[in-house]
């Protein structure tokens, strides 16, 4: 991995973990008059547990990195606004994965390394972090500064599409009621596109259009995102098979466990491998136009299909 570019990563991810607690914290300093103790403490500790535990944090990485392809704007109100942006982002992921483990779903009992929030606190409780998390998420983007309404107005209804019915959360219905069921790989593609490529893309979208993105660069980075979007889960499947449970910090082996349809499952792990390879090289053409400031998107899109956990 470029020397710059696994720089960048690791600051992002101190960056973000830091300002995720901030974040929280005044979550619960504005409602410490009505916080009456044990439960809403309870609550706290559980968002906090599921939030701030050694995620990736590719979602904001992807926030900065296409920030920087379009501006070399880092005024403080750009960046505070960025910064908002990629905790949002982060706290809606945290959220789905949360959801994502419990028994109605997935059933897993790790997550980065540690018991699930169910596991550590109780369903209730995890369903209700999940739930809560998601609020902030959609409270701390509408705390962005000195951004005109338009533009505010769309990042909102960026991360709202991509969240709901017609991304992630829609991806996810599928993907459980696809279990013990013969989809082919379209349907599949459908079904990861959705999940995970969603918020994905979004990331990508929401740091443009921040930025001041014109439409055709819009298009151009959302091509590239729909590519890495479907790359990174496409990679998610091969690793839940090639790595290890130590390394991944998830149950290796869970998918076949649960006999989900991934791509290893319907191409074998040489066809997933070459359907990552082909989409990586799909997300570099797609911002080929873009100057040397697009080379963090670059790498990133590398990382993604190559990365250990
Ligand atoms: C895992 O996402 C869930 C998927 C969408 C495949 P990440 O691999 O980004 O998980 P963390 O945040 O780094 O734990
Ligand atoms: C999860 O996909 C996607 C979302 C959480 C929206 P997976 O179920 O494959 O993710 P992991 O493998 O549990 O992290
Ligand atoms: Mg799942
Ligand atoms: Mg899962
Ligand atoms: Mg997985």
């Amino acid at each position: 991995m470029n020397h710059d570019f696994s720089a960048f990563l690791m600051q992002t991810k101190t960056r973000v973990d830091q300002l995720l607690g901030e974040h929280l914290g005044s979550f619960s300093s504005s409602y410490a008059a009505v916080d009456s103790g044990i439960y809403l403490t309870r609550l706290q500790q559980a968002m906090h547990y599921s939030l701030i535990n050694g995620g990736k944090r590719i979602r904001p990485v992807l926030v900065y990195a296409t920030a920087a392809a379009i501006t070399t704007d880092v005024s403080p109100v750009v960046t505070a606004n960025l910064d908002r942006i990629a905790c949002s982002i982060e706290m809606i992921h945290a959220y789905s994965l949360i959801h994502d483990d419990l028994p109605a779903m997935d059933d897993d009992d790790l997550r980065r390394g540690q018991p699930t929030c169910h596991r550590a606190f109780d369903e209730a409780t995890a369903i209700l972090a999940g739930d809560a998390l998601q609020a902030r998420a959609f409270e701390l983007l509408t705390e962005l500064t000195e951004c005109p309404p338009h533009i505010h107005l769309n990042l909102l209804r960026i991360l709202t599409q991509a969240s709901g019915q017609r991304g992630m959360v829609g991806g996810q219905l599928i993907d459980l009621e696809s279990v013990d069921k013969p989809i082919d790989v379209q349907q599949l593609e459908t079904i990861h596109r959705l999940k995970t490529g969603a918020l994905i893309r979004a990331s990508i979208a929401m740091g443009a259009t921040l930025t001041g993105a014109d439409r055709q660069q819009l298009e151009q980075l959302d091509c590239y995102g729909d590519a890495i979007g479907l790359a990174f889960q496409v990679h998610d499947d091969i690793l839940d098979i090639e790595a290890d449970t130590a390394t991944l910090g998830k149950t290796q082996g869970a998918d076949i466990a649960l006999n989900k349809p991934t791509y290893p499952s319907l191409l074998g792990i040489d066809g997933a491998k070459a359907k990552a390879a082909q989409l990586h090289q799909q997300s570099l053409t797609a911002i080929e136009h873009f100057d040397a400031n697009a080379l963090l998107l670059r790498e990133l899109s590398g990382y993604i299909i190559s990365r250990s956990h």
